[in-house]
């Protein structure tokens, strides 16, 4: 397996088997089972920004697995300005057995990557967040009991990170994939062309495309914050520009009865989605936060066990 998970192409012949792998831990961990394939084995979570799920569920997700995760932030780190990412990558590498980093800085992420000698997991750059994807991908196979051959769509901002991600890891697992977008925010180019790629040699689909009706017989709809970390200072345009791609009850009735909701949270109420779709009987959103645990677990059992 890759050494360092910066993108969910990095896993791309691994991605089921982890997915596998975390539902069984789910499983067995609520049985009862008790697991110390990570005795000894310290993760540093380098954070530069806020977190709930990412980091509890790592933090958690150690513990469970018989090992320990320290938590650090940026700020006090000072990466990029006390000290360089290539310096704090061979230091860290000396003490732990693993890093995951929240980057605000993608240069950074990559820096640190490229001199650390122990794995180092991507926990969300402006480009992709493949933790997140991991458990949406055990997530659908829950709920759906398949990934192959299911169509997902993601509405709202398609050159945002978890449309990225989506893009690579819905296609890696022979899924059809759609991003509804206004032309201004459709994906980078980079993830389109390499998804469509992946898609071809599987025999599915990817469309890039403004038409809300493109939602028709799909499983599964998601969408993500519309104005992201890195746009705080186009707020005001950015919602003015994506105010029809609002997940609404009116485009979930578009889709199969039997669809799903995603969204990774936090969630900005009225703003990428309306409350009552975002908690209503076809939303998975907590189970999807709760997979972020499991799905991590068995992404850090393959990588440190
Ligand atoms: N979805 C997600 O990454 O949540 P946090 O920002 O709370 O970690």
């Amino acid at each position: 397996m890759k050494k360092n998970i910066l993108s969910i192409f990095d896993i791309a012949e691994e991605i089921e088997e982890i997915i596998d792998l975390g539902i069984k831990l789910k499983h067995d961990v609520k049985a009862g089972k008790q697991f110390n394939n990570l005795q000894g084995k310290t993760l540093a979570m380098i954070f530069e920004r806020q977190s709930t799920r990412t980091r509890l569920s790592f933090e958690i997700g150690m513990t469970l697995l018989g090992g320990h995760a320290i938590f650090l932030t940026g700020g006090e780190m000072g990466i990029g300005q006390r000290e360089s990412p290539e310096d704090i990558a061979r230091v860290l590498s000396r003490y732990v057995d693993a890093i995951m980093y929240r980057s605000i800085n993608t240069f950074y992420l990559q820096e640190l990557a490229a001199h650390a000698t122990v794995p180092v997991i991507n926990g969300l750059d402006r480009e992709e967040h493949p933790c997140q994807i991991l458990a949406d991908l055990m997530t659908i196979k829950e709920k759906k009991g398949r990934l192959e051959g299911l169509t997902f769509t993601f509405v709202g901002d398609g050159d945002d990170n978890l449309a990225h991600s989506y893009l690579l890891g819905c296609t890696l697992t022979g899924m059809n994939v759609t991003v509804i977008s206004p032309k201004k925010y459709w994906p980078n180019e980079y993830y389109t062309t390499r998804s469509k790629d992946i898609a071809w040699k599987k025999n599915h689909t990817v469309t890039i495309t403004e038409d809300l009706n493109a939602v028709a017989h799909t499983d599964v709809i998601a969408t993500d914050t519309h104005v992201s970390f890195w746009f705080e200072h186009e707020r005001q345009q950015r919602l003015a520009d994506l105010c029809n791609y609002i997940v609404t009850q009116e485009i979930m009735k578009k889709a199969k009865p039997d669809v799903i909701f995603m969204h990774c949270m936090p969630i900005y109420y009225g703003e990428e989605v309306t409350k009552d779709v975002a908690h209503g009987q076809n939303s998975v959103i907590i189970d999807e936060a709760e997979n972020r645990l499991w799905a991590q677990m068995a992404l850090l059992t393959k990588l440190l066990s």
